[in-house]
């Protein structure tokens, strides 16, 4: 049985192009309705530890980096089918192949500030949700 819930952030690069509204507006039109929602600044540590499983990646000091450059939005969503649903909603995560109408098609900058994250699995949903949300904060 696939769950309900996944995890998103809206990335720097959207957050601080003034993209947060129309993301989160597209995420509601698809049905998807938010169960936990803050602004956060990570520091490089706290982001290198929500990508741990990217360590050994060329692109992983650079996406630290960028990923604390400035606010994001932690969103915890919920829908039936959440995870693979969203996941088609934002698009690949390099935008250069993400379909059309794709929030990352429309929103993302590049492969790494491609705008938005999306769950890849229902336990890293969970796993990724209580790494910004105690069991309090999510409605
Ligand atoms: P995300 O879906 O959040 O998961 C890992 C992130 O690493 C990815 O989105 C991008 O922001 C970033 N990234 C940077 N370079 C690459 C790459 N070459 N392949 C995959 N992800 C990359």
């Amino acid at each position: 049985m696939t769950g309900n819930k996944t995890f998103t952030m809206i990335k720097p690069d959207a957050f601080a192009a003034g993209n947060s509204g129309a993301i989160i507006k597209m995420i509601e039109e698809a049905g998807f309705s938010i169960k936990a929602m803050k602004l956060v600044k990570l520091s490089a540590e706290k982001a290198g530890g929500f990508y741990a499983v990217h360590k050994e990646r060329p692109f992983y000091n650079d996406l630290c980096k960028y990923m604390s450059s400035g606010a994001i939005i932690a969103i915890i969503l919920e829908k039936e089918n959440a995870v693979a649903d969203f996941r088609k909603l934002i698009g690949a995560t390099n935008p250069a192949e993400a379909a059309e109408g794709t929030i990352r098609k429309l929103f993302a900058k590049s492969i790494e500030a491609n705008a938005v994250h999306g769950s890849d699995s229902d336990e890293n949903a969970a796993i990724e949700g209580s790494f910004f949300f105690s069991e309090l904060e999510k409605f």
